[in-house]
């Protein structure tokens, strides 16, 4: 079974793929890691603005390369969107991902084009999506928790361009696939999510059953 994650920055996505993962005994792959692997390799050795230099370290990416903790600083996540726009940046992912979701005895991936480009024949899809100011306020809290400086609003100014960015790109934008369950947790604290979540897959599986 492929379990598809797909939403914005800061939205919850990745806590929830995870733990969806643990519930079922399935493999998990943070897609958004990925992206920033690449995007790290051109901050170390390369240029931003040179698409050439994403393109080569895409191509050549040893996905477990860097320590997460590395890929999650937030200059890393602004490079992440930046180069995940370049069409061929993408395509060179896209085997790994592929592969990836054919796991056994499941995987659930998460990410922006999971549901959309990726596991288009996913049996379940969750949109995951918080407002702006939620989303800002979560991520204010967890670098505060890391003893971090924060400044809420630019917080948020960086979540908005995110979202436009990686919301009118050309290629696999950020984008609720038809057939994907909407969950806003704009309300919910993380363990409510999950369980949202995890009741989304068990509907699925019980109108599979029955049909
Ligand atoms: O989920 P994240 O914040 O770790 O993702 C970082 C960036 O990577 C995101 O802004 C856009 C890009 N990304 C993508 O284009 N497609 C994905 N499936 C996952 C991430």
């Amino acid at each position: 079974m492929i379990i598809a994650i797909d939403g914005p920055a800061a939205s919850g996505k990745g806590t929830i793929g995870k733990r969806v993962a643990a519930h079922y005994g399935f493999r998990h792959l943070d897609t958004g890691l990925i992206y920033r692997a690449v995007a790290k390799s051109v901050l170390e050795d390369g240029a931003l603005d040179n698409p050439a230099d994403a393109i080569r370290a895409a191509q050549s990416l040893d996905p477990f390369r860097f320590a997460e903790d590395d890929l999650k600083a937030d200059e890393v996540g602004k490079a992440a969107s930046v180069i995940s726009v370049i069409p061929e940046v993408r395509s060179a992912l896209l085997a790994f991902q592929r592969d990836f979701a054919k796991s056994l005895p499941g995987a659930v991936l998460d990410g922006r084009d999971i549901g959309t480009v990726i596991a288009p024949e996913a049996e379940v899809k969750i949109f995951v999506t918080a407002t702006p100011q939620e989303r800002a306020r979560r991520r204010a809290l967890e670098l505060k928790g890391r003893g971090q400086a924060v400044d809420e609003q630019a917080i948020l100014a960086d979540i908005v361009q995110r979202d436009e960015r990686d919301t009118n790109r050309a290629v696999a934008p950020l984008k609720q696939a038809p057939d994907a369950h909407l969950l806003d947790t704009t309300h919910l604290d993380i363990d409510a999510a999950v369980r949202a979540a995890i009741d989304i897959v068990e509907a699925v599986r019980a109108g599979r059953g029955r049909g």
